[in-house]
């Protein structure tokens, strides 16, 4: 088996040590988008994970007590390397996760942006100060690190959703044990080691690659761990949040989506043309804020199809390192047969398919999905109900701004939606209404460092970025001073 170049460890990283797995057992990353194996990793378990938190508990209290201006200058090298070895961890989150070079590169930046924002939030952790009722008390407020936070990462954004989680807690001054998704732990280690290699001591972070099951319940059972974040499915944000109730931890989810976009007629057909193919086609539609569900006003629905179509019909898919390439495949076969059932069930009743629509059955070994765009989708086929995790935009006519802000709404997901209209006035009243936590106004892809990103309802708890993303990771601690 040939190691892919680049990685110079394929190991945990506890403690400050790379180590195996205690059982010396690993397990095989495969590349998507040719089906070859491309490294292994030791498959950790119940054992390691609690290895992992003897030793994010023992760094806590050195770490917290670290200065903020500390803090921030690690985290600072951490990102000038990040940028350093921008190629090779482009090429690696390529090689294992199977988007685009393009997208690579630009989730690399994407993920340092997290660093460096939070190597500034760093330094503005403020606490308060209250006017107190008497005369002889003061009242302040200090926020301190919550302890030992456990981060379960996504496999579909391996690189930014790490850092977004982990330079957040780190900088708040907490420590961290992480495991990420099972099908991406390579980039995960790369960020590791050099997260090292800028000076972060032993101990501060930990990652354990593995069993998603054993090394979850090891931690939602320690009751050193106060936090879990995590990114992923709605059901297993859920099971988190349920397990974690026994010891009363903190969770932050970002879960599932089902984003709606709603394209009125009084819309820049190109602006709003070229934001869904952004929010849809971005990391072949695998991501939570992807456009799922597109409402577009009876007036221009023709005009707006013809012309998604002509766009949509320039994507190149293909095998990640291709240059020319825009999107890659699918993660693997049970992605892909979802995408599948989606169409599917949508076509038997009653969509009709505009474009693609099947799977691209040239690239052997993985799992390729044509850009497929569907019309005459109503809200009894699965597609608008479930989130497709795939390259395929449903289009819905609607008549007035109350039904699309209905429909819109009528969802158990609130995470990302979008508006497309030429109207201020009709952008703001219908962001007010719309029931997520991000709206994009005439913005296809509002994610950025700089702003909280989350949702409401089963699409999550808790922000990440801005200035909110580091509060997730404080207490607030009231003092009472009499004088
Ligand atoms: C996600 O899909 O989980 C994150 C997408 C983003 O940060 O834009």
């Amino acid at each position: 088996m040939e190691t892919l170049k680049g990685i110079q460890q394929n190991k945990m990283f506890i403690n400050g040590k790379w180590v195996s797995a205690l059982s010396n057992e690993t397990f095989d990353v495969i590349n998507p988008g040719t089906g070859e194996i491309i490294d292994s990793v030791p498959l950790g378990r119940e054992g390691e994970a609690i290895l992992a938190v003897d030793a994010a508990d023992q760094a806590f209290q050195c770490w917290s007590e670290k200065t903020a201006n500390e803090r921030s200058s690690l985290l600072m090298n951490w990102f000038h390397l990040v940028l350093d070895h921008k190629e090779e961890i482009a090429s690696i989150l390529t090689a294992e996760q199977g988007k685009s070079i393009t997208e690579a590169r630009g989730e690399v930046d994407y993920a340092a942006s997290f660093i460096s924002w939070n190597a500034e939030e760093a330094k503005r952790i403020y606490g308060e100060t209250i006017p107190a009722s008497a005369q002889n008390k003061r009242i302040v407020v200090i926020k301190q690190p919550i302890g030992v936070v456990a981060a379960i990462t996504p496999w579909n954004f391996p690189a930014a959703m790490f850092t977004r989680k982990i330079a957040t807690a780190l900088a708040a001054g907490c420590t961290a044990v992480i495991k990420p998704a099972e099908s991406t732990p390579l980039t995960a280690i790369k960020l590791t080691e050099l997260a090292h290699e800028a000076g972060i001591p032993a101990g501060v972070l930990n990652v354990v690659t593995g069993d998603p099951k054993t090394i979850g319940k090891a931690w939602l059972d320690d009751k050193r761990v106060k936090k879990i974040t995590f990114t992923g499915s709605t059901p297993v944000g859920k099971y988190l949040m349920r397990e974690a109730a026994d010891s009363i931890k903190k969770v932050s989810l970002e879960l599932g989506g089902h984003a709606p976009v709603i394209v009125f007629d009084d819309a820049d057909i190109e602006k709003a043309v070229e934001g869904v193919i952004s929010s849809k086609f971005r990391n072949s539609g695998q991501t939570c804020v992807c456009a799922n569900r597109i409402y577009v006003q009876r007036g221009i629905l023709p005009e707006f199809t013809e012309k998604l179509k002509n766009e949509v019909k320039k994507i190149k898919v293909g095998i990640g390192t291709d240059l020319d390439v825009n999107i890659g495949p699918l993660i693997n076969e049970a992605g892909y047969l979802k995408v599948q059932r989606h169409v599917d069930d949508a076509v038997k009743k009653g969509a009709k398919i505009e474009l693609g629509g099947k799977r691209m059955e040239q690239f052997q070994g993985g799992y390729f999905f044509e850009p497929t765009i569907l019309s005459g989708v109503h809200e009894q086929m699965d597609i608008m109900n479930e989130e497709t995790f795939g390259p395929v935009a449903p289009i819905i006519p609607f008549e007035d701004r109350n039904e699309a802000i209905s429909q819109a709404n009528n969802s158990d997901y609130g995470l990302a939606a979008y508006v497309y209209t030429e109207s201020l006035s009709t952008a703001i009243k219908i962001a007010e209404k719309l029931e997520f936590g991000i709206v994009g106004i005439n913005d296809g892809l509002p994610s950025t460092a700089q702003a909280p990103f989350g949702g409401v309802k089963q699409s999550g708890i808790g922000r990440e970025g801005g200035r909110q993303g580091i509060e997730e990771f404080l207490e607030n601690k009231y003092l009472s001073i009499r004088i």
